[in-house]
């Protein structure tokens, strides 16, 4: 291998000016075809009385409707489509809790620019030329698998294409085929971390140098966090079935502050999520995506229910969205106090004597939402230590000290909560139960 690092696209190094003109030349080719092509989108345009005419700058943009998770279940299956579905390569879909999944169709031009974009994020990621990449994001109808395996292959690299679950296994492939990079949500890491463990490893020791996490939110104490305990650069990886999937926006290496949203192919707004209105960049409030050069599914002014603000760009040209910490679908409210799991993991992370498998479990008794937070103790600290039970009490009057609720804590012991081999799950709503 003569090359010691990929090259970036020219465009990861154009002007501001230069994204400018790009993103306003495909915005409207976008509303176009989405207009002539997908008759929701025409049905939401002239109900809203605008057509793609009217968008002579990037500001105009906020004149359109937006869209959301319920049109897509609306036009179940291919509805909004904005081609023949013959023409579609590629079809997935979201589980979705209740009723229909939300479904999703590529074109052939579609995949490759996916492909793209997330191979731009495993190189911003710092892959080098000859590594290979183990993805443990789940194949099938989520964009995780596949969305990393063509990226990773675009880029040129060895994609051990594993998936999710058999976690023995997992360890045992890292081991002997010596991968590089791991791409894995971050609670499925941990899992994997534990399981190097079981199996008298250390994982500080694996061959990996890098990980690649998303797929669900996390903070930067458990980058930290995973960083020390297995000897990796972690970075954070976001995107969404309705836009994409993986690869919408990624971190850079250089600077881990935050994905770089790709922008030559998502626009990204934030708004007020009550009044709908625009806000400034720097703002906190609701991501909201445009596609810029979709075909089967152009995505106007996507509503993602994530929140998050945007910042300007470091180690490129792009801007880039702060961490995502919370999504509005995760917010508990406890006796009037918003709270996300998120804010509860910076707390149990500060302690030693606790793990970070947790979750928030919701009770209602009366009119009152009550939290309990279970969460487990440290490798081989008992749940009925000393130690344990003053770290829970510490917990407890930490989140009632900087979050500002009263939650009940119970320890398990090692392994007492469920791994996820996928997305975990934070919250647990018991209420009306
Ligand atoms: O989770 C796509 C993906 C796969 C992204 C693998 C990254 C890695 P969905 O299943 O449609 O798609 O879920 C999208 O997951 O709106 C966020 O709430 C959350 N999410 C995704 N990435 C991150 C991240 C995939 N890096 C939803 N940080 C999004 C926080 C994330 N939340």
């Amino acid at each position: 291998m003569n090359q010691k690092f990929f090259p970036l696209e020219p465009i990861e190094k154009a002007s501001i000016d230069e994204l400018r003109s790009l993103q306003l030349k495909r915005l409207r080719s976008t509303l176009q075809n989405a207009y002539a092509n997908s008759p929701v989108y025409r049905a939401k345009f002239d109900a809203a009385g605008v057509h793609p005419d009217d968008c002579k700058s990037l500001s105009d943009l906020a004149k359109f409707p937006f869209t959301t998770k319920l049109d897509l279940r609306d036009s179940y299956p291919f509805g909004m489509f904005a081609v023949p579905r013959e023409q579609c390569s590629r079809i997935h879909a979201s589980s979705g809790t209740t009723g229909k999944p939300t479904v999703v169709g590529y074109t052939a031009r579609d995949i490759d620019t996916w492909a793209t974009v997330v191979a731009r994020s495993i190189r911003a990621g710092g892959a080098k030329p000859g590594d290979m990449v183990h993805i443990s994001y789940g194949y099938g109808l989520f964009t995780g698998g596949l969305g990393a395996h063509y990226g990773a292959e675009k880029l040129g690299l060895t994609v051990v294409p594993f998936g999710g679950g058999q976690t023995e296994r997992q360890v045992q492939l890292i081991q002997d085929f010596q991968s590089n990079i791991i791409m894995v949500t971050p609670s499925y890491m941990l899992a994997i971390a534990d399981e190097y463990e079981r199996q008298g490893i250390d994982p500080k020791t694996s061959s990996l140098r890098i990980g690649i996490f998303g797929a669900e939110p996390w903070t930067n104490d458990m980058r930290v966090a995973i960083e020390k305990r297995m000897a990796i650069d972690a970075v954070d990886i976001y995107g969404l079935s309705e836009v994409m999937g993986p690869g919408v926006a990624s971190e850079c290496i250089e600077t881990k502050d935050g994905p770089t949203i790709w922008e030559d192919h998502f626009y990204p707004e934030i708004i007020n999520p009550e009044t709908g209105e625009p806000v400034q960049d720097g703002e906190m409030g609701e991501l909201v995506f445009t596609s810029l050069t979709k075909e089967a599914l152009p995505i106007i002014r996507y509503r993602t229910r994530d929140l998050t603000r945007l910042l300007p760009g470091t180690a490129r040209t792009m801007r880039r969205m702060e961490k995502i910490t919370g999504r509005s679908d995760d917010m508990m409210i406890i006796r009037g106090v918003n709270v996300f799991p998120s804010q509860i993991e910076e707390l149990i992370l500060k302690r030693p004597e606790l793990a970070p498998h947790y979750q928030c479990v919701l009770t209602r008794e009366g009119p009152m939402d009550s939290l309990k937070v279970v969460v487990e103790t440290s490798a081989g600290m008992g749940k009925d230590s000393i130690e344990a039970r003053a770290a829970a009490k510490q917990l407890q009057h930490e989140i009632k000290v900087y979050i500002g609720s009263s939650v009940e804590i119970e320890l398990r012991a090692e392994g007492g909560v469920e791994r996820s081999q996928g997305k975990a799950k934070r919250v647990v709503d018991l209420r009306g139960k």
